[in-house]
């Protein structure tokens, strides 16, 4: 029996011990940052974007390189999608040509459909819906910096977005506290957030009560892509109790870490003092997309003929 696709579309779709050992896999290809092993070697990686990008575009250009691979990248604008093409004339074709699509787009349906019609991997590169890739490198700097993420703390701060989404469904993935402290009409309930196990995510309305004794502080733009026209006129003063600054960093534990998955818009949801402190780790957090990239890649394109050494197994996956 053929195998399925290995998609990494959301967090939710994968079993939670391949997750862990494609994690435990991103932290061994960073040993190996300066001999990378030629795994991609033959293999090509198309990239469709229909939204900026600085992380997500150069760490999947870099980490296929790196291992040998290719890639090409394709603004949506740009493509025959854009005018009267299908979507599913477009995955069959692009199926054709490579061995993997990564996909930046807006409506997470429309790249579950994609995904659906393609034979070759899709990776999600941020959706309005999630953004895997970025938490799977969060988790990894974690790891780094405090040694586990089981049992920790993190506390989240400002707009309650796909980022704040997709580390919600971390949590009971991975076994940390997920506290997220924002204005009350943006609450995760279940009418909106369905699929989420909201008893891993604690609302708080005050700020500081999500800080105290936190392990990690995160936070993340107030306006996200694509939202720009439709909150210029928003009262982004709303999110001011939310703003990440030294008072709040006091209230969380000694030793925590302030996160961000960038790009900052300084004396907004965080201030200078916060980006110029020890407790920043925010460059470390964007390199680790590169690893991390590596480590999706490399279970995703498996089946395309990569292997890994036996110690990344990935095991359990979805093809079973
Ligand atoms: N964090 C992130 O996804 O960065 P880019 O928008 O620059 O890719």
């Amino acid at each position: 029996m053929s195998k399925s696709v290995r998609h990494f579309l959301d967090l939710n779709d994968i079993p939670a011990e391949t997750l862990k050992a494609i994690l435990a896999h991103a932290h061994e290809l960073k040993k190996q940052k300066f001999n990378p092993p030629q795994i991609f070697h033959g293999l090509s990686l198309a990239m469709v974007f229909d939204k900026r990008s600085t992380r997500t575009r150069m760490s999947f250009e870099v980490a296929m390189k790196q291992l040998g691979g290719h890639t090409v990248v394709m603004n949506m604008e740009e493509m025959q999608i854009g005018g009267a093409e299908s979507i599913e004339d477009t995955a069959n074709v692009v199926s054709r040509f490579v061995d993997g699509v990564m996909v930046r787009m807006s409506n997470h349906d429309t790249l579950c459909e994609f995904a659906s019609h393609t034979s070759i991997p899709v990776i999600n590169g941020l959706t309005d819906h999630s953004h895997p890739c970025q938490i799977m490198a969060d988790l990894m700097t974690i790891e780094e910096k405090l040694g586990s993420v089981e049992g920790k703390k993190i506390a989240w701060f400002g707009d309650s977005n796909n980022v704040a989404y997709t580390f919600a469904q971390a949590a009971p993935i991975w076994g940390f506290e997920f506290h997220i402290a924002c204005p009350e009409d943006l609450k995760p309930e279940k009418k909106t957030h369905p699929s989420l196990d909201l008893n891993h995510v604690k609302w708080k309305g005050a700020a500081e009560e999500a800080a105290d004794g936190a392990h990690v502080i995160v936070t993340d733009t107030w306006v996200s892509m694509g939202q720009e026209k439709e909150k210029k006129g928003k009262n982004i003063d709303k999110f001011m109790p939310y703003q990440v600054n030294s008072d709040l960093m006091a209230k969380a534990k000694d030793g925590a870490i302030f996160m961000h998955c960038m790009p900052v818009h300084q004396n907004e949801e965080v201030t200078p003092e916060v980006l110029d402190s020890p407790a920043c780790v925010i460059y470390d957090e964007a390199e680790n997309r590169l690893h991390a990239q590596k480590a999706i890649l490399a279970w995703c394109l498996e089946e395309a003929g990569v292997s890994v050494q036996d110690s990344f197994d990935f095991g359990g996956t979805q093809d079973e």
